[in-house]
């Protein structure tokens, strides 16, 4: 599938897939909305300094990079678990500006982390060890091992069989009591899902240009 390079409106870029109309980030502001949706109202909520974390949808690297340097800046232990079954090309890897809006010494990490090879643990920093999946959701099969889980798949409009109560019931299964999950969906159905299967939702303000996200919390 065709994905093309665009620049969001904080000056960040992202992935666009004009077949599906679907950008990877919001087109607000890449960088602002990672931070909001997963560091903020992730990580830096749940406050811990040991973490576990499961993302759905590597992609472009963003999340596990500002995860690396939340987790560097906090002195936390993040061990970050992601599943992506259609990863980006070298050449296109090259062409994201997210290192630029760091400290310029960041750039390597970044690149350490799309060269990173899957489906191994690999240490990235002392704060920071990273296992890459390369597969697809369906294949997350977990028991009460993860704080967090970053849900950050495409829109359910565009791929509605990733934001099920069958698909989300492997995330819940995945997290510890009291862990975590953030998206920036909010979409009733979704919501209903996520309800069903016993996660206690909080809705909270969304990143600029969108109104509101979602935590849940296992309870
Ligand atoms: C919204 S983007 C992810 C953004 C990513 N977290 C980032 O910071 O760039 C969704 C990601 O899920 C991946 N994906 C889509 N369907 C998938 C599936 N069935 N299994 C695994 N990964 C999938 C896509 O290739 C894409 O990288």
């Amino acid at each position: 599938m065709d994905r093309a390079i665009i620049t969001t409106e904080d000056g960040s870029n992202t992935l666009y897939i004009p077949d599906l109309n679907e950008p990877y980030h919001s087109i607000h502001g890449a960088i602002q909305e990672s931070i909001h949706v997963f560091i903020k109202a992730g990580i830096v909520h749940y406050g811990q300094k040991n973490i576990r974390i499961l993302e759905a949808g590597f992609g472009t690297g963003l999340n596990a990079f500002l995860t690396l340097m939340e987790a560097r800046e906090n002195q936390r232990n993040v061990v970050f678990h992601t599943f992506e079954k259609y990863p980006l090309t070298p050449d296109e890897v090259e062409q994201l500006n997210y290192p630029d809006h760091f400290a310029p010494e960041n750039a390597s990490l970044f690149a350490r982390l799309h060269n990173a090879p899957w489906n191994e643990d690999v240490v990235v920093t002392p704060y920071f060890t990273l296992h890459k999946h390369k597969a697809d959701f369906e294949e997350v099969n977990f028991q009460e091992y993860f704080d967090i889980v970053f849900f950050d798949a495409f829109a359910p409009d565009v791929q509605p069989r990733l934001w099920t109560e069958d698909m989300f019931a492997k995330f819940y299964k995945a997290l510890k009591p009291e862990g975590i999950l953030t998206t920036y969906c909010v979409k009733g159905t979704v919501k209903r899902a996520l309800r069903n299967l016993g996660f206690k939702l909080k809705r909270l303000p969304g990143p600029p240009g969108k109104r509101e996200m979602l935590r849940g919390e296992k309870i």
